[in-house]
């Protein structure tokens, strides 16, 4: 299937010459009730999509566009369970690590219910032993600094949800996380560290990860200059669906939590690879984040695709990837816990829809998942935002705004709301000539010094933002942001016709380390490579101290 041939994607295409030169700004003016019309609310998440280039028109075309690749049969076929991720014959079933109705989950004819549960009870009991002091370290004293070590979705995702949820961190409780291979990243965590009271979590779905697994041998070597080996099983569990694996690095696998390969890593933190959050912020907390998600998933597999979030939010994405052209998508979040959440949506849009090969194994004539980037506001304004407003590129914004904090004695907020809003207002308003003439004149600018100044000062506007306002930043919120994000990269994979849920684009990099690796090492004859490569070795060679 290629949706630009069909009827719905052509007509799109004729609807955008009518459309592109359309301004947001005299919409706004001429339709009372385009907010209404263009937000929806799913429990207390508001999307407010008002600010983008679109009419009802066009987004009856979208809708309809979706409906012509049968996104509804797509949904209920990831929910149900069905081998959708065609290339690893793989059901896909975050969903169902987060379906708190507890309805059965059947993946070759097996309820995956009660292996869920029972891992999820499994957390519990080990959160319960590590917080009541029953699980203690090798010389009888309290753990008090959890170390996960893992990468990509074993590590994007709980980081992510550790730092938004500090507010709910139990007392005496500290987590780190520990990914890069660079010794510099575990070497300044462990510095700060007491072995006695450390528990690492190795987490990895695969237990082959490089990076991982290095990092965990020399965590465990830096142990066991205090422990002995005996004492390495109260300071070392692993999470990952390789038991043999898990128990070849010496970790007991009575300490093992199990995920399973239909958990893709970069959805895995509502998986026991969300052991962290469960340590640090508490099981209850760890459940609440579920029962967010599963809101979200409820509406996402109940509400029509015209009242639906995630399918909303995917198609105003593909609107502006393949017609406006737009390359890449900011996340900005007004919200300094949310500073890594940018972080993880880039794994999870870049790894999941970074493809250029089609379910049939076709390479496409068009583009798909864009360049997913941001950080928190108000930074971002004294960054990068001159080029948002006044560059050459279309860039849609998500802005993502809690109303309250969670720090409310430090009247702050207001302030920071005030500057969210105002960014999407200037994106969609602009200021035009005139607008700019009349504040100079009254600045008492004016002649050459006028006329010299006066282009710069023009914001052309009519760039698009989403809004995603809520009350707070709880669990159960998160839960639901995180969720709908999963969502949208479906529904644009969907659209794209693409399998969103493999990664063989990572594999390439991963073997030539491999084969280069010895070459770094070694002193003897550097091995075929292109000749940067090899010249490289060869510099590297000679520079390195040791
Ligand atoms: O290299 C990419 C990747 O496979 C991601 O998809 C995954 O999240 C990450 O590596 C870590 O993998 P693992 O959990 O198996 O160590």
């Amino acid at each position: 299937m290629t949706p630009i041939n069909i009827p719905e994607w052509q007509s799109l295409v004729r609807h955008y010459s009518d459309l592109k030169y359309v301004s947001m700004r005299e919409q706004f003016a001429l339709e009372s009730d385009r907010v209404h019309d263009f937000s929806i609310k799913s429990g207390d998440l508001l999307l407010d999509y008002s600010k983008n280039r679109v009419t009802r028109e066009t987004m009856s075309k979208l809708v309809a566009l979706a409906e012509s690749v049968d996104m509804t049969d797509w949904i209920e076929r990831m929910f149900t369970g069905e081998a959708i991720n065609n290339t690893e014959n793989r059901a896909v079933l975050h969903t169902a690590l987060r379906n708190r109705g507890n309805s059965p989950v059947m993946v070759d004819g097996e309820d995956v219910m009660p292996l869920i549960n029972a891992v999820l009870k499994q957390m519990k009991d080990f959160c319960n032993s590590v917080h009541s002091g029953q699980w203690l370290g090798f010389t009888d004293k309290k753990i008090t600094d959890i170390v996960n070590i893992g990468i990509g979705g074993s590590d994007l995702g709980p980081a992510m949800i550790c730092d938004a949820l500090e507010p709910y961190g139990i007392d005496g409780m500290s987590v780190h996380f520990v990914s890069n291979v660079d010794g510099t990243d575990l070497s300044t965590s462990l510095e700060k560290l007491n072995p006695e009271t450390t528990l690492f979590v190795v987490a990895s779905k695969t237990f082959t990860t490089q990076e991982t697994l290095t990092n965990a041998e020399s965590a465990r070597a830096w142990f066991l200059k205090a422990g002995a080996q005996q004492d390495v099983a109260k300071h070392f569990v692993a999470v990952s669906t390789n038991a043999e694996a898990v128990a070849a690095f010496g970790i007991d696998t009575a300490n093992m939590f199990e995920i399973w390969d239909w958990v893709g890593g970069r959805y895995s933190l509502w998986s026991a690879i969300g052991l962290p959050i469960a340590l640090y912020a508490g099981m209850d907390n760890f459940e609440r984040l579920l029962d967010g998600g599963h809101e979200m998933d409820n509406h996402f597999r109940t509400q029509p695709l015209a009242e639906n979030m995630p399918v909303i939010m995917g198609l105003l994405g593909v609107w502006y990837i393949n017609f406006f052209g737009s390359a890449t998508q900011a996340i900005v979040p007004y919200d300094h816990s949310l500073a890594r959440f940018p972080n993880h949506m880039q794994q999870l849009d870049m790894e999941s829809n970074g493809k250029v090969t089609n379910r049939e194994g076709q390479r496409l004539s068009y583009k798909t998942g864009p360049v997913i980037w941001g950080t928190p506001g108000t930074n971002g304004q004294h960054a990068y935002f001159q080029l948002i407003h006044q560059g050459t590129q279309l860039i849609p914004v998500d802005f993502v705004l809690p109303v309250n904090s969670h720090y409310p004695d430090l009247d702050h907020q207001s302030i920071l709301l005030a500057n969210g809003l105002a960014q999407s207002e200037a994106l969609m308003k602009g200021k035009n000539a005139e607008e700019v003439r009349e504040e100079l004149v009254k600045e008492g600018y004016e002649g050459k010094e006028l006329e010299g100044l006066l282009p710069h000062k023009v914001f052309p506007g009519n760039r698009p933002s989403n809004t995603l306002l809520f009350p707070k930043l709880t669990p159960e919120m998160l839960g639901q942001l995180v969720a709908l994000y999963e969502h949208k990269v479906f529904v644009q994979g969907t659209i794209w016709n693409i399998n969103s849920f493999d990664q063989w684009g990572v594999e390439l990099g991963k073997q030539l380390a491999k084969a280069i690796l010895p070459d770094i090492q070694n002193s003897g004859k550097v091995a075929v490579h292109d000749s940067s490569t090899t010249n490289l070795i060869k510099l590297i060679r000679e520079l390195r101290l040791k």
